[in-house]
């Protein structure tokens, strides 16, 4: 099964996919979270996607799609993979929709999970995300069970670099921009569904498994 997870910086993508990747035993795969890793660890790749990062603009398409394509070649993804953060535009959908046509593939759901701006800018604020696994917390909505350890890797959890107010309000801009046209992209090959990301985590998740079957 592949999955593709489009909503809002915000909307809670990751919080969904990590939660899909669990009960379907598929790798989560989440861009943001690559890049966040290599800036954490210093690679070049990480120094480069951290220009555009810090200032809520897409990292350039030459360094993502390799990245992604790299990773869905994995073994672990044979079974399927839940894409969160790619594709980011049009560009991106067209040569993950040739990669996968050449083998014979295509994405089965491209899940949209809808929030409003309003709601989008107090869940950043509280957000604190974990740069070792990628796990998502919410100082109000989803504490960790100690304060700023996560709970499933034991690191230091932070609040990220582009969750400052102003960085937050380019991202919007830049998802309105280039990622929204996607929801038009999936609708017409028959594949989006969308879901209520306004409502408590769980009902948002069952909503989704729903959906999948
Ligand atoms: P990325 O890491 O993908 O960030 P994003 O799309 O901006 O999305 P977020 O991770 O901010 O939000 P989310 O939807 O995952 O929400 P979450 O589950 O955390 O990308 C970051 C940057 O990397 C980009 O700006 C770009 O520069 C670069 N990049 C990445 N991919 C790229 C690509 N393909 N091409 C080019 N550049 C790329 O939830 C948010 C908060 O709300 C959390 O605190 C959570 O606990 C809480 N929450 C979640 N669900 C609920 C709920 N139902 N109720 C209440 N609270 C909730
Ligand atoms: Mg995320």
């Amino acid at each position: 099964m592949k999955i593709v997870m489009l909503g809002a910086p915000g909307a809670g993508k990751g919080t969904q996919a990590q939660m899909l990747a669990k009960k379907y035993d598929i790798p989560h795969v989440s861009t943001g979270d690559i890049f966040r890793m290599n800036i954490k660890n210093g690679t070049e790749l990480g120094m480069e996607a951290k220009k555009y990062m810090d200032q809520g603009l897409l990292v350039p398409d030459e360094l993502t799609v390799r990245i992604l394509l790299d990773r869905v070649a994995r073994e672990d993804c044979r079974k399927g993979y839940v894409l969160d953060g790619f594709p980011r535009n049009i560009p991106q959908a067209d040569v993950l929709d040739e990669a996968l046509s050449k083998l014979g593939d295509k994405i089965d759901y491209a899940i949209n999970v809808d929030v409003p701006d309003e709601n989008i800018i107090r869940r950043m604020g509280g957000r604190r995300a974990c740069l070792s696994c990628g796990a998502t917390y919410h100082i109000e909505h989803v504490p960790p069970k100690k304060e700023g350890i996560c709970d499933k890797c034991g690191q230091e959890l932070v609040l990220r670099d582009d969750d400052k107010p102003e960085t937050v309000k380019n991202r919007l801009q830049v998802y309105k921009e280039q990622t929204q046209p996607l929801i038009d992209f999936y609708t017409k090959k028959g594949v989006l569904h969308n879901v209520d990301g306004t409502k408590d985590m769980n009902e948002v998740f069952e909503a989704i498994v729903a959906i999948l079957g």
